[in-house]
């Protein structure tokens, strides 16, 4: 249900010319971030600092400012939020720990976003145990995160994987992996808090929507399927509500049994021109795979089969 490690790009490139940029990396396997700097004109990444974190954050957000980053706790049964200094990437600092979860208790916090514009809330969502809740967090005038200000339920049996927000700020979209559902939630841009505005089933039974993305436009959303190893693209419509376009995209070939693989990320390009997606072997003989698939400038999907393929994992 998770992959090896996340990263988040802190620099993006504006120029010709060589930039660094920094990457900072969460695990599920130790209690570090790490500070990975990455030569853009060289093409080559070289560790440059380890912070401690006091929890094995595998999945990380920045805030809107870069100032601060959140982070699920890997290591702790009960869904726990932490709360990054990241004003200097060399020298990341924990400042709070936010056990929530009196809703569902026994389930680990697995997924966080942030919102990029007032109130800045964050919104956290738990998988294993009972794992149906999530949780709205408000932060400090400084952007450290403060309280839980909702805990609010999905269905009995879901557990949401993956979180996206509209451009417009409007609207938040639950992967619900284990519900087999992706839901959107209408936003308060005064408080942060959600309503459930309405839910679509997955294109198959446990077909597991694990991540999505939205793009630029506002006008679809990206889904990749977990069980299945599929993608499909969403218009988003005025009030959020999801309609599937076009195909069923397989990040499989032909032959390849579905048992075998679990398809885990899906992300845009910059210039929201490509759509990749990862596909991760759950059987050692077996190759992972990244997709590309070329959109339009609207946002559609061009070709009924991805155009390349790259293994991610080579024999031996
Ligand atoms: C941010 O604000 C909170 C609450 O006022 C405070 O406890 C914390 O120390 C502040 N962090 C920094 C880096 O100033
Ligand atoms: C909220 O969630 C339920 C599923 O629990 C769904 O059937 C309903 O359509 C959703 N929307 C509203 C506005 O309640
Ligand atoms: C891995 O997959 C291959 C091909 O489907 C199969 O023959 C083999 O038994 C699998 N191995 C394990 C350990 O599941």
């Amino acid at each position: 249900m998770f992959s090896a490690l996340f990263l988040i790009l802190l620099g993006l490139a504006t120029g010709a010319s060589a930039k660094l940029h920094k990457i900072i990396i969460g695990t599920f396997s130790t209690e570090s971030l790490y500070t990975v700097q990455y030569n853009d004109v060289l093409e080559d990444l070289t560790l440059v600092a380890q912070s401690a974190a006091s929890a094995a954050s595998s999945w990380i957000t920045l805030n809107h400012d870069r100032t601060k980053l959140y982070g699920t706790n890997w290591d702790s049964q009960e869904p726990t939020w932490i709360s990054y200094d990241v004003t200097d990437p060399y020298d990341i600092k924990v400042e709070a720990k936010i056990i929530a979860g009196s809703m569902c208790s026994g389930s680990k916090s697995i997924f966080v976003n942030a919102y990029q514009e007032k109130p800045y809330s964050v919104y956290g969502n738990y998988y294993y145990g009972d794992a149906r809740c999530s949780t709205v967090l408000s932060v400090h005038k400084n952007g450290t995160l403060k309280e839980v200000i909702q805990e609010y339920v999905y269905l009995p049996g879901s557990a949401v994987h993956g979180t996206a927000i509209t451009p417009d700020g409007c609207f938040l979209l639950s992967a619900d992996t284990e519900g087999n559902l992706i839901w959107t939630h209408r936003i308060d841009q005064v408080t942060g808090t959600l309503s459930n505005v309405s839910v679509i089933e997955g294109p198959s039974d446990g077909s597991g929507p694990r991540h999505l993305t939205i793009h630029k436009n506002g006008n679809y959303a990206y889904v990749v399927f977990e069980e299945s190893s599929e993608v499909v693209q969403y218009s988003i419509g005025k009030d959020g509500t999801l309609s599937p376009v076009g195909d069923i995209y397989s990040l499989l070939r032909k032959g390849q049994d579905p048992a075998n693989y679990w398809a885990d990320e899906v992300s845009l390009s910059r210039e929201n021109n490509y759509l990749w997606a990862t596909n991760r072997a759950r059987n050692n003989t077996q190759k992972e795979y990244v997709s590309a698939f070329q959109l339009n400038p609207t946002g559609d999907i061009c070709s009924s089969e991805p155009f390349q393929r790259l293994h991610r994992r080579f024999d031996g």
